[in-house]
């Protein structure tokens, strides 16, 4: 049986063992995926110890997703662009990396909500490793504007150079746009996590504009809050992103798409977890960093 994991730290709250449990239920797929917590300290030996094992796949979470992508054999135009990795897929003698994570936000937009971004005016609030993923997929459905704003302002600058030969980004600060009008709004600043929002000046979204926070839980609903008092045509979180992203590296492993749809609704019932395959715990004893260690 094939073995896979998601690596971070922690990793404990991650869904990705119920997602892709779901998926190789779905599917039929004999695989194991477990939440595996390595340290920072430890990721370069972890990884290879992982390959030796065998590990056939691994998701990458927080905070390793940028220092993998040092690591991997080869890493993919889409991962080199994000500058970060978020599945790493084993080859014979080590990871090749890629990033699905902007094509899951790409599809769940535009396939699950039917929210097109060419021709639209696209607002993307933070200039962080989360914007940063997104700006090669939203540019490559052709949007009328690409506008990142930050609140510090420098960074939007840089990603306006660091892309522009992909297509225009026109840098902002959060105030600054106060007199514009977006079609899409994107909130891609951690500040959900802290509870709160970027401040922004109000009536910057057009008419039937649309609002989508990467966050998902506790963490989007600043933002989708605010999405509501603008009178948004819809507003949504990240959980659909997660989802897609997981897809998209389930497929690249065993080479079939599941359906997303049914686990996105499991989790999105009180109890997403309820089967009791939340976070499958590693065999003891394994790597000394793992979840699950006494
Ligand atoms: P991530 O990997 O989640 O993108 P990051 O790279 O640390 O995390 O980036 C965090 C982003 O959220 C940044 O754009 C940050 O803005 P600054 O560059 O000005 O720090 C933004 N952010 C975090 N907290 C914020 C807040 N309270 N208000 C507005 N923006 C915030």
């Amino acid at each position: 049986m094939d073995r896979y994991a998601v690596i971070g730290y922690p990793v404990a709250h991650s869904k990705s063992p119920f997602i892709h449990a779901a998926f190789a239920r779905q599917t039929g797929q004999k695989l194991s995926y477990e939440a595996v917590e390595i340290a920072p300290a430890a990721l370069t030996e972890t990884l290879q110890q992982m390959h030796a094992e065998p590990y056939a796949g691994l998701n990458v979470t927080l905070p390793h997703k940028v220092a993998v992508a040092a690591l991997c054999e080869a890493v993919s135009e889409r991962a080199r662009l994000a500058g970060a990795v978020n599945t790493l897929v084993r080859t014979a003698t080590g990871w090749s990396g890629d990033n699905t994570d902007g094509a899951g936000f790409v599809h769940d937009l535009q396939v699950n909500l039917g929210v097109a971004i060419a021709g639209k005016r696209v607002l993307l609030l933070g200039a962080g490793g989360a914007a940063r993923g997104l700006i090669a997929p939203i540019l490559a459905e052709r949007p009328a504007e690409l506008a990142v704003s930050n609140r510090n302002p420098w960074k939007p600058e840089e990603l306006a150079e660091q892309f522009k030969a992909l297509g225009p980004i026109v840098p902002r600060t959060h105030l600054s746009l106060k007199g514009d009008r977006y079609d899409l709004v994107i909130n891609a600043t951690s500040a959900g996590h802290a509870n709160t929002m970027p401040r922004l000046p109000g009536q910057i979204l057009a008419e039937g504009g649309v609002c989508y926070d990467l966050s998902y839980g506790a963490s989007a609903e600043p933002f989708c809050a605010w999405a509501r008092t603008q009178g948004a045509a819809l507003q949504a979180d990240g959980l659909g992103m997660l989802v897609e992203q997981a897809a998209a590296a389930f497929e690249l492993w065993r080479g079939v798409r599941p359906h997303t749809a049914p686990v996105l609704a499991a989790l999105r019932t009180p109890e997403p977890c309820g089967s009791g395959i939340t976070h499958r715990l590693p065999p003891k004893p394994v790597h000394p960093n793992r979840i699950g260690q006494d």
